[in-house]
């Protein structure tokens, strides 16, 4: 056994003698500052982490297949979604948003739901979310929205009042928060859970017809949920619950798997829509426009290396095919920036050359150097244009998805107004229309557990009478008795 054990190396691949014992001189002498590879050992060792991501840390992921199931070229070109039977081999990576490494995955909180496709023409990264909305509408307020879920600058504490003071301020959170404090903010595993791009995007078909689309990846195994009581109780009992559970589900041979679904908009709906249909706090009502069952996604590989293919594995919205791209919905613009500049902080100018990030098929441009630069193409002209045949675009077969915006000057502000642009509506059909009574009572109670604890009353007030009150009147009351506010309650 022990004969056949590799010897143990420098990272330059040279044999060393010991991993057990230091250079000293005589054995109770001091250290030697030649032993370079005690030297190695210990430099490698503090350098063992990267930057996290500034938000979403803690997560699991596994690898899978997509598979198309329903013919999509009436509306997309994307050469992944071309045939119906084929399929493309994905990363899905799942977290949660507000806490750290350690964090208890069954807190209540919205969970990632990140796909990377490896497309026959590069990447493609789906960055949702386990809810169909969010908490803004504008790029603006998205790191104010994440400070306001972080701990305290004084405290180093997570802060309710902070929570409910930015949300109250924000009536276009009220769908989000809806969902987020049903028990839907507790899902009981990731596998027991839908996906969402919420985001709006556009298809394109061979014909440059264009499409708007949202993307609904609807969990095989059911939605399960976990009542605040039993998230809480699982906090003590495993921090690693859901990430445990994604993993011993594939090597029990239980792959998870969702059916993939999309709304799609002809383009021509979108500004006669009775509200903004790329207002991300918003859905688009299954009866204006049905899900199309499209294809379906398994996970069946569990990653060989954590760091190396979930820590370091990098999404980015802006990895799009063609025959896939943006609208004008705000949150998807600004996020073209974030997640490639994020990518580039943690892991450095070249991650998309780390296996996990990496393209199946050869990625050629004028890109060069930088810091763990590992593929090139030898030499290849570094300018263009250039006479040595180096790569060169395609204006007439790879054109930039486009719509057309017509004459409107540049400013700062809110999107233009359609008639139902209103920031209850929604959650209050949820409410009323949507749950269960079940659900309305846990709703009530969750609401009032976390509103309840730690927020000053001018803002429980506020929470009662310019938020839950405008979702719906008796929801509004029942939140009001509930946190003893008595005078408000009917
Ligand atoms: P529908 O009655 O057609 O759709 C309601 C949808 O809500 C269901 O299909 C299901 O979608 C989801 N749902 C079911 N139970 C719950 C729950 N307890 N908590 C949260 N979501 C639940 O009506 P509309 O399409 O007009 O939507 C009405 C409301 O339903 C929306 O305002 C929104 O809050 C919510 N909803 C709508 C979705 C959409 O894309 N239209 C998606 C999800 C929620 P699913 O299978 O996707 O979970
Ligand atoms: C992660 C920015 C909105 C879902 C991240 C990261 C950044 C970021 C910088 C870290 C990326 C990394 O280092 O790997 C933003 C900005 C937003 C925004 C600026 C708004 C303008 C959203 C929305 C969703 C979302 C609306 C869901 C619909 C995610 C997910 C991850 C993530 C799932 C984790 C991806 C992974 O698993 O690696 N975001 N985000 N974000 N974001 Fe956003």
């Amino acid at each position: 056994m022990t004969d056949q054990r590799p010897i143990t190396t420098t990272d330059a691949g040279a044999p060393v003698a010991s991993d057990e014992h230091s250079l000293t001189v005589g054995a109770g002498g001091p250290n030697l500052l030649q032993d370079t590879y005690l030297l190695e050992k210990l430099a490698h060792f503090v350098r063992e982490r990267v930057p996290d991501r500034v938000y979403h840390v803690k997560g699991g992921g596994a690898f899978g297949y997509f598979e198309v199931t329903q013919d999509v070229t009436p509306w997309t070109k994307a050469a992944f979604l071309n045939k119906v039977g084929k399929r493309t081999p994905v990363l899905a990576r799942l977290s949660t948003v507000a806490g750290e490494e350690g964090y208890a995955d069954t807190d209540r909180d919205v969970r990632g739901f990140a796909v990377k496709f490896y497309t026959e023409e590069g990447n493609y990264d789906m960055v949702g979310n386990n809810t169909p909305v969010f908490f803004v509408r504008d790029p603006m307020k998205f790191p104010d929205f994440i400070h306001s879920q972080e701990r305290m600058p004084d405290s180093g504490l997570r802060s309710n009042n902070a929570q409910w003071d930015f949300w109250t301020l924000s009536p276009e959170s009220a769908h989000q928060v809806t969902v987020l404090m049903s028990d839907r903010g507790t899902p009981r595993t990731w596998r027991h859970m839908n996906g969402y791009s919420s985001d709006t995007y556009m298809w394109q078909n061979a014909a440059g017809e264009r499409f708007w689309v949202k993307y609904h990846f609807k969990t095989e195994q059911g939605i399960q949920n976990m009542t605040d009581a039993e998230a809480k109780a699982m906090r003590a009992e495993d921090l690693d619950f859901h990430r445990r559970d994604l993993r011993d589900s594939i090597l029990r041979r239980e792959h998870p798997a969702w059916r993939v679904e999309m709304q799609i908009m002809p383009v021509a709906d979108a500004a006669g829509y009775r509200f903004n249909p790329f207002d991300i706090t918003k859905v688009w009502p299954h009866r204006d426009y049905p899900t199309i069952p499209i294809g379906r996604m398994v996970l069946n590989r569990n990653p060989e290396n954590f760091f190396a293919e979930i820590v370091q594995a990098a999404f980015d919205v802006a990895n799009m095919v063609p025959g896939i791209g943006p609208s004008p919905d705000r949150m998807v613009l600004g996020r073209m920036f974030a997640y490639g500049d994020s990518n580039r902080y943690r892991t450095g100018p070249n991650y998309a050359q780390l296996p996990v990030n990496r393209p199946l098929n050869e990625a050629h441009n004028y890109n060069k150097d930088g810091p763990m630069r590992y593929h090139h193409n030898g030499n290849q002209a570094v300018y263009a244009p250039n006479s040595y045949g180096g790569p060169a675009g395609d204006p007439r077969r790879f054109a930039d998805p486009s719509w057309t915006v017509e004459g409107a000057e540049i400013m700062r502000a809110a999107y233009e107004a359609h008639p139902e642009d209103d920031d209850f509506i929604q959650p209050g059909r949820l409410y009323r229309d949507v749950m269960t009574p079940a659900d309305r009572d846990h709703l009530v109670t969750n609401i009032a557990a976390h509103l309840g604890t730690d927020v000053e009353r001018f803002i429980q007030e506020r929470a009662v009478r310019d938020y839950w009150a405008k979702v719906d009147p008796d929801l509004g009351a029942r939140v009001a008795e509930q946190i003893g506010l008595a005078a408000m309650s009917r």
